[in-house]
């Protein structure tokens, strides 16, 4: 089957374009849709703005970090759909008239997009749901003065893009959408297709999200050759809470994660918050950000702190770890051609979790510094400890001395002071440009003080202390 999906209430099929071919690209250059903006090309600005509809509901996401294969079965709505047919503005291209939302306007497509993406799901919490949107010149105040004015609007009926065949059976997946497709890209299924083929094509980039690998392309002007992209596996994206565990898929978005992981451990769920953006979350996937082995991914840190077990698959053969294993050193990971990442478990357990994000912006930043922190305290003294950072070394890492240093101690203040000196053993950070050497030991330290404060009840969060 070619590929096909609809765009702005038209059946589509783009034909025999190369199988990293952006939305963003195809949009202006094919379609001459050029409503939607090229800022950044890379994920940054939210410029290119598009909402991807589909059986599980609407989301914002970044055109020029997605391919169109990812499209398959779903409504894309741009900028241009956002009107009704004669022309009537949506609530809030209106509310952005009224509130003098826009300057020089080049911003203004994509936030329009976003807000209107987030009227129709009944988002009111503007400040999260744009701060994937870079406007350089109105400043925000009227953005949201609009927003605001735009929520006791009505939906207008236009805005239902409808969904079609949205999952293809998986009977004819290697043929249907295999290497001798025009696009000569893979789209399997299931993991158990995705798992023949991968063993078998074991030179495939896989692309899950592409908030990574879509910079390959747009940035690093890399041809990727034999693409396999694993959008369209339903069974890599359920989240089961189980008894004793929470089994994530590889697929799931950050998102969906956030919202799942929020009743137990809300801390993961509001460092979830910081991470990129709306649209990013909304397309990057846990095995995504597991798997490109980064030292400054957000999600490791907090995962290991909670005992997470890596689950990865080769053909039918399974293995698991605990996840601080896979990370072996700076781009370096223990999984070999062929095999994939399936799903990631957290043990169920007490909530003791708090993660703190150290970056110069609070939003859309990377981490300089990312420190999650998981400390069983009984009787008032330290039972267990869990400490683990981001940014501190070539992976993600254990502050295990600092841990030894805790465990069997009164938890007050004296403890961690002197558990000063074990930082240094731990940790021998680099300078670059997000922080210098100095400073990330300097902020793991405090991070340990805070986490102290915080667990005797003085308050510390950013947002909390604010006046
Ligand atoms: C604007 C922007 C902001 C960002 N902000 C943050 C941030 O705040 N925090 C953060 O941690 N990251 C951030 N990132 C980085 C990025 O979002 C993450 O690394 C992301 O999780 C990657 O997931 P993905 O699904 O998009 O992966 P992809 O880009 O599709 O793939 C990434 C790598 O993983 C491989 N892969 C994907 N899935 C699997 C699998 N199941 N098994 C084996 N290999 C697999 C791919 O082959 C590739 O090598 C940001 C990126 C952008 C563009
Ligand atoms: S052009 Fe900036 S996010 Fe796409
Ligand atoms: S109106 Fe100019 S960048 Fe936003």
């Amino acid at each position: 089957m070619p590929l096909t999906f609809r765009l702005n209430g038209e059946t589509v099929s783009p034909g025999d374009v190369p199988a990293t071919t952006t939305l963003l690209d195809w949009l202006r250059e094919a379609r001459g849709l050029t409503g939607t903006k090229e800022g950044c090309n890379e994920g940054d600005c939210g410029a290119c703005t598009v909402m991807v509809s589909d059986d599980t509901g609407h989301r914002a996401l970044n055109a020029c970090i997605l391919f169109l294969p990812q499209l398959q079965g779903k409504a894309v709505t741009t900028v241009e759909g956002l009107s009704g047919p004669d022309g009537e503005l949506h609530p809030v291209q209106q509310a952005m008239v009224d509130h003098h939302g826009s300057q020089c306007g080049f911003c203004t497509p994509g936030f329009a997009v976003t807000m209107a993406t987030a009227h129709l799901n009944g988002r009111t919490d503007h400040d999260i749901q744009l701060a994937g949107n870079l406007c350089r010149c109105t400043g925000y105040a009227p953005i949201i003065r609009a927003a605001r004015a735009a929520e006791a609007q009505p939906v207008p009926q236009w805005m239902t893009p409808s969904i079609f065949a949205s999952q293809i059976s998986s009977g004819d997946a290697p043929q249907a959408r295999g290497a001798e497709s025009p696009l000569d890209a893979y789209r399997p299924a299931t993991a158990d297709e995705l798992a023949r083929w991968y063993a078998d094509n074991p030179d495939t980039t896989l692309i899950a999200g592409a908030t990574d690998v879509g910079l390959w392309v747009t940035k690093g002007l890399r041809d990727l050759g034999r693409v396999c992209y694993l959008n369209g596996i339903s069974d890599l994206q359920g989240i089961d809470i189980g008894e004793d565990e929470i089994r994530i898929g590889a697929g799931v978005t950050l998102t969906a994660l956030r919202e799942a992981i929020a009743p137990h451990h809300p801390d993961f769920a509001a460092l979830l918050d910081r991470y990129g953006s709306v649209q990013v979350r909304n397309a990057a996937t846990i095995g995504g950000n597991i798997a490109n082995g980064s030292p400054i991914g957000d999600s490791p840190p907090a995962l290991i702190a909670l005992g997470a077990t890596l689950h990865l698959r080769h053909g039918n053969a399974r293995r698991s770890m605990p996840l601080e294993d896979f990370f072996l050193a700076y781009g370096k990971q223990d999984r070999a051609p062929g095999e994939f990442v399936e799903a990631v478990t957290i043990p169920r357990q007490p909530d003791r979790l708090r993660c703190y994000k150290i970056s110069k912006r609070f939003d859309q930043d990377i981490s300089a510094v990312c420190g999650c922190f998981s400390i069983r305290v009984e009787d008032g003294t330290v039972t267990g400890a869990r400490i683990v950072f981001g940014g501190m070394a070539g992976v993600p890492k254990r502050a295990a001395a600092v841990e030894a240093a805790l465990v069997g101690q009164t938890w007050n203040r004296k403890t961690v002071e002197a558990a000063e000196g074990a930082w240094e053993q731990d940790f021998r950070p680099m300078s670059d440009m997000r922080a210098s050497a100095a400073y990330r030991l300097d902020a793991a330290r405090g991070l340990l003080s805070r986490y102290l404060l915080e667990d005797l009840g003085t308050p510390v969060r950013v947002r909390e202390v604010a006046p």
